[in-house]
């Protein structure tokens, strides 16, 4: 993408999952990458168990459980996280506090972070990746005199980790810059402890880390995000926090989803796996380039085919749903994302491309 880098047009941001397309013809959902394990069998429980006494009581404005948990299994001051309902709430705090005239973003990544600056009124200047692979010494240049930098570790739709450049970014970028560091797939790395920038916060009050519990712990219809940062910065991000964006179940959910601490290292030992066995086989079929990846999804090269028309047609004859990333800026109209999920769903979704393959 060697295109005109600033963007100040405001357009509609697509998204994959059952509703983006007739929900009906879905069997298999690899648009949306959730934990291939689901939801923890105590999150389930934790909502069965309080739906008849939360569902009629307004919830925790301040989620204190919810944090307090989060507390301990981030090691980080309950004073340091602000909870969202999803990350997406937080996004779109972090814009309208901050973007105020001009924001940095790589491209092509989770476009909620352009839409969220254009409806915040600030000017997008766009920095191309290089082979998927973040330009720092670019956005670092492009930061200057910028008002906030949205960053995505691993990045989406690539999957691909930039924990090197982004540490140089953070360093280097003036601190009247505020940074997003969107981290809500890192938990499903293989090493997330080497990945996040966590341990970066207390040195950097510029910088705000965003996670979620909606794809690291399958609670994407309860909506369970959050932010790490220093508490004053916190103060200003949650400006525009409304009361009880987060609802009691959710916060249960996310307490007892925390609690199950086996869930995420079974999870990590499975999409590594499988990611290579998706991966490896995908690349043995003729019209599909799959790309590397750190992550819970990838991007596979339809190599001159069209995504939109691809993802419809397999739709439509496999029941099996792949995100179409034309509607990612900057990335053009020749990739599909999948989701890397358990073994069985995984051969269901090489079965369907092989029906597409011309080999
Ligand atoms: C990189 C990234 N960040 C944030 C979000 C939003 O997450 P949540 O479901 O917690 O709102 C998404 C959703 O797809 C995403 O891909």
């Amino acid at each position: 993408m060697e295109q005109e880098v600033v963007s100040k047009e405001m357009r509609a941001c697509a998204h994959g999952g059952v509703y983006s397309v007739n929900p009906n013809l879905v069997r298999l959902d690899c648009s949306s990458s959730i934990n291939p394990l689901g939801t923890p069998r105590k999150a389930i429980a934790a909502i069965q168990k309080n739906a008849k006494s939360l569902a009629p009581m307004y919830p925790d404005s301040e989620c204190r459980e919810l944090k307090k948990s989060l507390s301990r299994y981030l090691r980080v001051d309950p004073e340091w996280i602000s909870a969202g309902n999803g990350a997406m709430e937080i996004i779109y705090w972090f814009a309208q506090a901050f973007a105020k005239s001009r924001v940095v973003i790589p491209a092509p990544t989770f476009c909620e972070y352009e839409l969220a600056s254009h409806n915040a009124g600030a000017e997008v200047a766009f920095v191309p990746l290089r082979n998927f692979e973040f330009d720092a010494d670019e956005i670092i240049e492009k930061a200057k005199g910028a008002d906030a930098a949205f960053l995505c570790n691993p990045n989406n739709p690539t999957g691909m980790l930039a924990t090197r450049e982004i540490r140089k970014i953070i360093k280097s970028v003036d601190s009247s810059t505020k940074i997003l560091l969107d981290e809500c797939f890192i938990e499903l790395v293989d090493d997330p402890d080497a990945s996040s920038m966590i341990n970066m916060i207390e040195k950097f009050d510029n910088l705000v880390i965003l996670r979620s519990l909606t794809k690291s712990f399958g609670l994407a219809g309860l909506r369970v995000g959050y932010s790490i940062c220093n508490p004053s910065l916190a103060d200003k991000l949650s400006a525009n926090k409304i009361p009880w964006n987060v609802n009691g179940l959710a916060q249960a959910a996310g307490v007892a989803a925390l609690a199950q601490k086996k869930h995420l290292p079974r999870a990590r030992a499975i999409v590594k796996k499988e990611r290579k066995f998706l991966h490896d086989s995908i690349n043995r079929l003729r019209s599909f380039k799959p790309s590397r990846s750190d992550a819970n999804f990838f991007l596979v090269d339809l190599q001159g085919g069209n995504s939109t028309q691809f993802r419809d047609a397999l739709l439509k004859k496999t029941g099996v749903l792949v995100r179409d990333c034309s509607t990612f800026t900057g990335m053009g109209s020749q990739y599909i994302r999948v989701a890397v999920k358990a073994h069985r769903e995984n051969l269901q979704l090489l079965k369907a491309l092989e029906a597409f393959d011309r080999g």
